[in-house]
C-alpha cells in the first residue's frame, strides 16, 4: 500500500511529476483559499506530529486572526527516540512535502514559509535544498506562483539537536533565535506565533498528507484509516523484530498486524514483553493489547499515545527497568530546565532506577518513583515532564513484577540474557 510513499522511489523533481506531482496545487489554485480550509476539514485529518489536533481547524483558527503577516512551519525536528519517518519522507520525496507547504500557504494567505529541520538530518538537507532549488525554477515556488497571485518561500532552518525544539513554542523560539524553551500557552501559535503574528506549526507527515487529500478528494482520502481517524500513516518499527523499518498503513492498522505481519514477527524462541507504541513517551502496552488499533483515540483508551507512531518492540530478553531507566536518562537531559519539576524530577526518578537497576534500591523506592513521577505530571509548561512521568507510571503498573523483583537485588535478567 503506498499514498505518501508513492513516489518514494526518486527525489527529482522530473520523478514527482511522472508520478503526478504538483497537480494538487494546480487544482488547489483553481479553489477558493476558504475551499481548500473547508477540504481539509472535511478530510478528519488529524496532525501526526503528536497530539493529533484536527489540521483543517488549526488553519481556521489561524486565518480567522486578522493580523498579518502569517507563517507557516514545518515541524522537521523528529526527536522522539525510534522515529524516523520525517526523515524518510523529506529524503525521499521532498517534493510531497513542499507542494504540501504551497497548498497550505494557499489556503492561509501566508508568504513566507520555514522547515525547522534537525540538525543532525544531513541528507534531508541536501535533499530540500535540491527540491527548493527545482520547485523555484519550475514556478512552484517565489513571485506570483503558477499565475495565482500567491507569492511564497521557504527557508530551511536547521535545528542544534535538543529534543524540546520539536515542542511548537520551544521550536518558535529557537526560530527567532532564542534559547529553545516552551511558551506558556494560552495564546497559541495559531494566533501569537512567530514574531508575534499568527503562524501555523504542522508536522511533516501531516503537510505532506494535504496534496494526496486534494488530489483524491476528501471522501475518498477519508475512507483510508479507521472512521474516527483517517488516513494513511507512516510507522517507525524498531527494536526485537525481524523487519524493522517505515511502514505505511492506514491508520488504525493494530499492532498485531504491524508486528507480525509486515514487520516479520520477533527472533525465534523469543516472547513479546512489551510494545512502546508511539514513540519513547508513549506508555508501554503489554503482550494482551495487540489488537488495539493503531490510531489517537483507541490508544488512548488504552492508556497509551499514538504520539509519532514509532513502535518499539521489546522481546523476553529486556529489562522493564533498564528500558525505563535509558528512557528517563533521556528525559533528564533533554529537559530544557525552565519548570522545576520537570528539571529536577527526571533526575530524582533516574537516579532511583538506576539504583534499582543495579540492585541497590528497596521496597520504599517503588513508592518514591510513584511519588516523585505524580508530582511531575501536570505541573509543566510542556508535555516533555508529563511524558516521562506517565511512561513510567504506566510501567510500574503493568511490569510492577518486575519491578518488585529488583527490590530484592541486581537485575535477574543480567545473568539470565549474559548465559
Ligand atoms: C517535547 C516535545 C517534542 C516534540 N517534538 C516534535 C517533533 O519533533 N516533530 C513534530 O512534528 N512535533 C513535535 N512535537 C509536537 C509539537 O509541539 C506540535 O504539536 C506539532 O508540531 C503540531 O503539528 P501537527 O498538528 O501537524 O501534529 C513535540 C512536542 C513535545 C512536547
Amino acid at each position: 500500500m503506498s499514498w505518501l510513499l508513492r513516489a518514494a522511489a526518486e527525489p527529482t523533481l522530473s520523478y514527482y511529476q511522472s508520478q503526478g506531482g504538483y497537480e494538487a496545487l494546480k487544482k488547489a489554485l483553481r479553489m477558493s483559499p476558504q475551499e481548500v480550509v473547508e477540504e481539509v476539514k472535511r478530510s478528519g485529518l488529524r496532525g501526526r506530529g503528536g497530539a493529533g489536533f484536527p489540521t483543517g481547524m488549526k488553519w481556521a483558527f489561524a486565518k480567522a486572526d486578522p493580523k498579518e503577516p502569517r507563517y507557516l512551519v514545518a515541524n522537521a525536528d523528529e526527536g522522539e527516540p525510534g522515529t524516523f519517518k520525517d526523515r524518510f519522507l523529506m529524503e525521499r520525496t521532498p517534493h510531497l512535502l513542499l507542494e504540501g507547504m504551497v497548498i497550505a500557504a494557499w489556503a492561509l494567505a501566508a508568504r513566507q514559509g520555514f522547515i525547522y529541520l534537525r540538525g543532525e538530518y544531513t541528507a534531508p538537507y541536501r535533499a530540500l535544498q535540491r527540491a527548493l532549488q527545482e520547485a523555484r525554477q519550475a514556478g512552484f515556488l517565489g513571485r506570483d506562483i503558477l499565475g495565482s497571485g500567491l507569492d511564497f518561500d521557504i527557508l530551511v532552518h536547521r535545528g542544534a539537536g535538543a529534543y524540546i525544539c520539536g515542542e511548537e513554542t520551544a521550536l518558535l523560539e529557537s526560530l527567532e533565535g532564542r534559547r529553545g524553551q516552551p511558551r506558556i500557552k494560552p495564546p497559541f501559535p495559531v494566533n501569537q506565533g512567530l514574531w508575534g503574528q499568527p503562524t501555523v506549526v504542522n508536522n511533516v507527515e501531516t503537510l505532506a498528507n494535504v496534496p494526496l487529500i486534494l488530489q483524491m478528494g476528501a471522501e475518498a482520502w477519508s475512507r483510508i484509516g479507521s472512521r474516527d481517524c483517517p488516513g494513511p500513516k507512516l510507522y517507525s518499527v524498531s527494536g526485537q523484530v525481524l523487519r524493522p523499518g517505515l511502514y505505511e498503513l492506514p491508520m488504525g492498522s493494530t499492532l498485531r498486524e504491524l508486528i507480525y505481519g509486515h514487520a516479520g514477527g520477533l527472533r525465534p524462541g523469543r516472547a513479546l514483553k512489551a510494545v512502546i507504541p508511539g514513540g519513547i513517551s508513549s506508555p508501554a502496552l503489554t503482550p494482551q493489547q495487540l489488537d488495539v488499533p493503531m490510531d489517537f483515540p483507541s490508544l488512548q483508551r488504552a492508556g497509551s499515545m499514538l504520539g509519532s507512531g514509532a513502535v518499539m518492540v521489546l522481546d523476553d530478553t529486556v529489562c522493564m527497568v533498564g528500558a525505563c531507566l535509558v528512557a528517563m536518562e533521556f528525559f533528564e537531559r533533554q529537559s530544557c530546565g525552565k519548570c522545576t519539576p520537570c528539571r529536577e524530577g527526571t533526575g530524582w526518578l533516574r537516579a532511583v532506577l538506576q539504583r534499582l537497576e543495579e540492585g541497590r534500591g528497596s521496597a520504599d523506592d517503588l513508592e518514591l518513583l510513584s511519588d516523585v513521577a505524580r508530582n511531575i505530571a501536570g505541573k509543566s509548561f510542556c508535555p516533555l515532564g508529563d511524558g516521562a512521568a506517565v511512561m513510567l507510571l504506566r510501567a510500574l503498573e503493568r511490569f510492577g513484577e518486575e519491578f518488585q523483583k529488583h527490590t530484592r537485588g541486581r537485575c535477574p535478567l543480567k545473568d539470565r540474557v549474559a548465559s
